[in-house]
């Protein structure tokens, strides 16, 4: 297959452009498309054979159920059995916007796309080349992340490319992701509304619309044995570069001489190695020498641009064949939680712990 690659400006939306895009989802085909949080890989959410399509496309478990993206509130009815108040009162705070919120389901909405769930999660995404798309194609997209399963996020056109050239039928290029983390998933069938995966949306800004918020355990990685995430996506591999991906936790300057004991190691074994780092000022140009790339992923103090460098970060270590990476934490004020959430899941749980003197 021929994946057709187009352009579409946001101040300036192509309306053929954007009909044709519409007309490929209505036919079952499959189009990648840029959203506020991440590219998508959509196709029609009410077609039951689009969505079996999107997990082949992904090589995505079945059972791990997909987001249906929306772009009005009259489109919510159809689909949802009932929209509780919180769920009200949150859409209207945050959407169009990076969350995602889980309702019971309508007949509407076939078990392909909830992956067998009585649930429905439901997004309205805050980029307007994806509210035109969404609208040009009947109102429904269900859209995983447009990677291949178990890679990192794509937060741009060329690298939906990477993964997806030649399996889907159009991408379509709207620049940079702006936010660069998934939505935050909250299901409001619960009374107290439970954040299932973290996000732009932190815990805070929740609970000042409804008041209260609960957490899944499987957001800290705490669930007990047998207990299962209550998103069934949080329980697979994620993230991830192909290097092993070391986290190092402790006093900034502990972290940085045992980083650069650990790049001589590597240089000595002839080992290929990278870093992530934040804030390292001065000394910077010398960790650059020490290893084969080091990636700055900006600073403590715009953790937004932490944020959207992460995903594009770990597929730069991947372009350079670079086996193993040891990065600091960011477990920055606002978005900390959700930085975090996903570096943990890309190091497979590999967090190093260093004791103070
Ligand atoms: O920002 C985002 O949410 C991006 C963009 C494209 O909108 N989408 C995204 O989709 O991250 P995906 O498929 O990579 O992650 C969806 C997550 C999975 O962990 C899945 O298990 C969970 O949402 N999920 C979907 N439907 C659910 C449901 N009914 N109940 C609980 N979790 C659900
Ligand atoms: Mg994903």
């Amino acid at each position: 297959m021929k994946t057709k690659r187009i352009f579409i400006d946001k101040d300036n939306i192509d309306k053929e452009l954007i009909e044709e895009a519409g007309r490929i989802i209505k036919e079952g085909g499959l189009v990648a498309f840029p959203t506020e949080t991440v590219y998508g890989l959509g196709g029609d959410a009410l077609n039951s054979f689009s969505s079996e399509k999107i997990y082949k496309a992904k090589g995505r478990p079945s059972d791990n159920p997909l987001i249906v993206h929306i772009a009005s509130m009259e489109a919510l009815d159809p689909i949802t059995e009932d929209i509780p108040e919180n769920a009200i009162k949150l859409s209207r705070a945050f959407w169009p916007g990076p969350m995602t919120l889980v309702f019971r389901k309508s007949e509407r909405v076939p078990s392909e796309t909830t992956g067998g769930l009585s649930t429905v999660a439901v997004r309205m995404p805050d980029n307007k080349v994806a509210l035109s798309f969404i609208e040009a194609s009947g109102g429904y997209i269900a859209a995983p992340s447009a990677n291949r399963s178990g890679k990192p996020s794509p937060t741009s056109a060329d690298r939906v490319m990477e993964d997806m050239d030649g399996i889907i039928d159009m991408v379509i290029d709207g620049g940079r992701s702006a936010i660069g983390l998934e939505s935050t998933i909250i299901d409001v069938t619960e009374e107290i509304p439970m954040i299932l995966r973290p996000g732009y949306i932190n815990g805070e800004m929740i609970k000042r619309v409804t008041g209260s918020v609960s957490y899944d355990p499987a957001v800290f990685g705490k669930e007990e044995p047998g207990q299962k995430p209550k998103a069934p996506g949080m329980r697979y591999r994620h993230y991830a570069p192909r290097g092993q991906l070391v986290i190092v936790k402790g006093e900034k300057a502990r972290v940085l001489s045992y980083m650069k004991g650990e790049l001589e190691k590597c240089r000595e074994k002839g080992i290929s190695c990278g870093l992530m780092v934040c804030d390292l000022k001065d000394t910077v140009k010398d960790f650059e020498a020490s290893c084969d790339l080091l990636f700055d992923m900006g600073s403590f103090e715009r953790e937004e641009e932490i944020a959207a460098n992460l995903y594009e970060a770990l597929r730069s270590f991947d372009d350079r064949n670079i086996e193993k990476i040891y990065s600091m934490e960011f477990y920055t004020p606002k978005l900390g939680q959700a930085i975090m959430n996903r570096l943990i899941k890309a190091a497979g749980h590999m967090v190093i712990e260093l004791g103070s003197d």
